[in-house]
């Protein structure tokens, strides 16, 4: 039997009296609980301490470093080019890593994207590409590589050896209402990604209704920590503070969001999701030490689309198949004439994902076709009657739920000048 270090009673005390937890509390109840020695209803109560009280930076560098340490790393040093990765903390319509990718590919700058599925509101990567028929999602660690070698991009699922703590915390913290708290989250994304093992990281912090931060200055503080914690080990990492008062682009589901990728891969799109790409890519392209590039060119001369075509064909998938297309859709009009000045990023994404485009529980299926295509978004003019949003699904019964969602998703008439100009708000390096 082993003899435990320390009792996870005494550990859950010290950060309920707003005391800082020492590193060999937080080594010793990261590697205990992973090992199933302290019980998930031990780690709730730490954890919701730790919503409480919050943490020093040091706990929080001590903990990132604790949950890094109860599984794998990765290791791309063999490759012959630098590596450099984007994480979004998660919005609606957030489909930027499927064109941002292949973009960064093309300047000989490796993408190793570990992604995961959508719980929520907010979509997945992976559950967006498997829209693409026979596109596989799972590839060991030398299949990763050899990707990186040869197209410079993969796009898939992270395994199970990356951060093991994290997963079972996620999952504790989600039923127990401690997801939305900086130390968690800082620790449990960049656990995963320093564990990842990228050269450079932008990260990609969203601010608004539809993003875990609501207001900036909690925004701010979330990418502070993370960019400070990447750093101290050795990742060059910077964030970029992004809008998601709005959903991004004008669709949202998993297979709408495949499409309008591939329009910006073919050069068009709608202006937000290219202005985010590419300065999500000349920030990721900077770290990795490549700052004078024509990131625009390579979306409009073909060469994006090129690597894109690759890296989906490289997993099974058929980039040129036709996409599955929704059987039922249902009209939102707009209630009244004048500017569109709200669209409400969260509310979109609840009727999404009641449409289908979600899973409540990690083991529900997603519907491929289900989502919401937007014909409007804030700042355009719009006359009463005209088709706002129109909405898709397999299963009509969810139309009446997710216009529910959506009943004060809409405002007209407001503030014009209350739209952001720009998708970008603020660096922090
Ligand atoms: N994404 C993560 O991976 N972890 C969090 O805690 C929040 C968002």
């Amino acid at each position: 039997m082993t003899v435990e270090a320390f009792d996870a009673v005494d550990v859950i005390a010290t950060k309920r009296d707003g005391k800082a937890l020492s590193r060999e509390h937080i080594d010793w109840v990261i590697d205990a609980y992973t090992r199933g020695a302290v019980a998930d209803e031990q780690m709730a109560a730490l954890a919701m301490a730790i919503f409480i009280n919050d943490m020093e930076p040091r706990e929080i560098a001590d903990w990132t470093q604790a949950m890094i340490a109860s599984g794998e790393r990765m290791d791309f040093s063999t490759l012959s080019r630098p590596t450099s990765d984007k994480h979004s903390t998660g919005g609606v319509g957030d489909k930027i890593t499927l064109p941002l990718a292949p973009l960064v590919a093309v300047f000989d700058v490796a993408v190793p994207q570990l992604s995961g599925r959508g719980l929520g509101h907010t979509g997945g990567t992976l559950d967006k590409l498997e829209s693409i028929p026979g596109w596989q999602a799972g590839l060991s660690n030398d299949a990763i590589l050899t990707q990186l070698e040869d197209i410079g991009a993969v796009i898939c699922a992270a395994g199970s050896g990356l951060a093991p703590a994290d997963k079972k915390l996620y999952a504790l913290r989600d039923t127990t209402s401690t997801v939305d708290c900086i130390p968690l989250i800082a620790s449990s994304i960049m656990s995963k990604k320093i564990a990842e093992g990228t050269g450079g990281l932008v990260l990609d912090v969203k601010v608004g209704s539809g993003a875990f931060m609501k207001d900036m200055s909690k925004a701010q503080k979330l990418a502070r920590t993370m960019v400070d914690l990447g750093t101290a080990a050795g990742v060059k990492t910077s964030a970029l503070l992004t809008d998601m008062s709005t959903p991004l682009g004008l669709t949202v589901g998993n297979a709408l969001e495949v499409r309008e990728s591939v329009e910006v891969l073919a050069g068009g799109g709608p202006a937000d999701v290219v202005d985010l790409t590419v300065a999500l890519a000349e920030e990721m392209l900077r770290l990795a030490g490549k700052s004078d590039v024509d990131v625009r060119a390579a979306l409009s001369d073909g060469r994006a689309m090129d690597k894109w075509t690759a890296m989906i064909r490289a997993q099974g998938g058929d980039p040129s198949a036709a996409l599955p297309v929704a059987e039922h859709t249902e009209v939102v009009t707009a209630p009244e004439s004048g500017v569109l000045t709200t669209l409400d990023a969260l509310s979109v994404g609840v009727a999404s994902w009641r449409l289908g485009a979600g899973r409540a529980r990690k083991e529900d299926p997603v519907q491929a076709v289900a989502g919401i295509e937007l014909h409007a978004k804030p700042g355009d003019t719009v006359t009463a009657g005209q088709p706002l949003m129109t909405l898709h699904t397999e299963t009509p019964e969810r139309f009446a739920r997710a216009i529910e969602a959506l009943e004060s998703a809409v405002e007209i008439g407001g503030d014009a000048a209350s739209v952001p100009e720009s998708i970008v708000f603020e660096k922090i390096s």
